[in-house]
């Protein structure tokens, strides 16, 4: 078969994207345009803010991956584009312009899952990957146990009931005054504090071994901030990052280690924005290398959010013949494995 090349877009929440792959492992372009700087001002993304700068920057960030690739739109296989999960607003740009492309010069429109997205981020630089594998999903929206039974196919172990672990990252360091975004902010503060100087609980959720729960911890964090204002105490803001990193990184690498050795998994792989934490991804390691199982995780930038984890789960939708037809919406509360599809196509 003749290269396959994906132009992939994605808008779900503040990173405008768009990335050119080849036969879906080889990434010729990732582009990445951040909204961070402006969401910083208020603590965290505005969705009317979002979507005016999707507008703004979604034109020439396809033109740049395109360029950066060395292509042209007349060497475009297919368009792939993230449909949901995310901020509708947000998600409409991406959408939108995908279809116009894919309408205009004739090419087949894949709408992707965001979350499956970043689980595929593990296949750029594995060559070897391929499913059925056990991922933990940590994201600012999501914390999932999964299983990749096929490309596209998944099987949800375990969610958390309450916060994903990104969330609580950003409360945690919002009310320590890191501000936003919280996840790398609280790992950087979190290298010079003590991660054993305060203990916050490791929330179990009764009876359903693979869920998480992360209010609990964060409701901790802000009691103790509390009880240390009211009676005077000092607050060393690199300890409370420190121990609740350590804390959440616990839980996780007990869930998904425990998981892994359950259900008799060699592999563990892990995706979203929180699997760039370093301290995550060494205890993960640790755990593994000590079981006996293989752990993948993609570079901090495939981590995050971007257009290159996209194309690699729309090639695969692409090869199995799915595709969508001009009615592909936004839907922001996705399911994971859910495909909302015209059952004409
Ligand atoms: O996957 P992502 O870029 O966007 C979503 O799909 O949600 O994840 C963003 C989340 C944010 O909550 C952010 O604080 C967290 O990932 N994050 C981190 C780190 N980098 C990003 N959390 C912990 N440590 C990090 N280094
Ligand atoms: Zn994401």
């Amino acid at each position: 078969m003749n290269d396959v090349l994906i132009l992939a877009i994605e808008s779900s929440c503040d990173e405008t994207a768009a990335a050119v792959v080849r036969s879906g492992r080889e990434v010729l372009s990732n582009v990445i345009s951040s909204q961070i700087a402006i969401h910083t001002q208020y603590g965290g993304v505005v969705p009317e803010l979002a979507s005016r700068k999707h507008i703004e920057k979604i034109n020439p960030v396809i033109e740049e991956a395109l360029e950066e690739a060395g292509v042209t739109l007349a060497d475009i296989t297919a368009v792939a584009v993230t449909y949901g999960p995310g901020l509708v607003g947000a998600l409409l740009v991406g959408v939108a312009e995908a279809k116009a492309i894919a309408y205009a010069r004739g090419l087949p429109l894949v709408g992707v899952h965001h979350i499956e997205g970043h689980v595929c981020a593990n296949l750029i630089e594995h060559p070897d990957l391929a499913p059925p594998f056990l991922c933990l999903i940590v994201s600012g929206g999501h914390t999932h146990l999964a299983m990749m039974k096929d490309y596209g196919t998944f099987e949800i172990l375990g969610r958390t009931r309450d916060d994903a672990a990104g969330e609580a990252f950003d409360k945690v360091a919002r009310a320590i005054g890191l501000g936003y975004p919280g996840g790398p902010k609280i790992e950087k503060a979190a290298r010079e504090g003590n991660p054993h100087a305060i203990e916050f609980p490791r929330g179990r959720v009764e009876g359903s071994p693979f869920d998480f729960s992360f209010s609990g911890m964060k409701s901790a964090v802000l009691n103790y901030l509390n009880q240390a204002k009211m009676t005077g105490q000092e607050i060393c803001v690199e300890d409370v990052a420190a121990s609740f990193q350590q804390a959440v990184i616990d839980v996780l690498t007990d869930r998904a280690v425990g998981a892994a050795k359950e259900l008799k998994q060699d592999k563990l792989v892990i995706a979203g924005g929180v699997a760039s934490n370093g301290a995550l991804r060494q205890a993960l390691a640790d755990a593994c290398q000590k079981e006996g199982i293989a752990f993948y995780y993609p570079s901090p930038i495939y981590c995050t959010d971007n257009a290159a984890m996209i194309g690699v789960a729309g090639y695969y939708h692409y090869q199995k013949g799915r595709q969508d037809g001009w009615d592909l919406n936004a839907v922001p509360g996705l399911k994971l494995g859910e495909q909302v599809r015209d059952p004409r196509i």
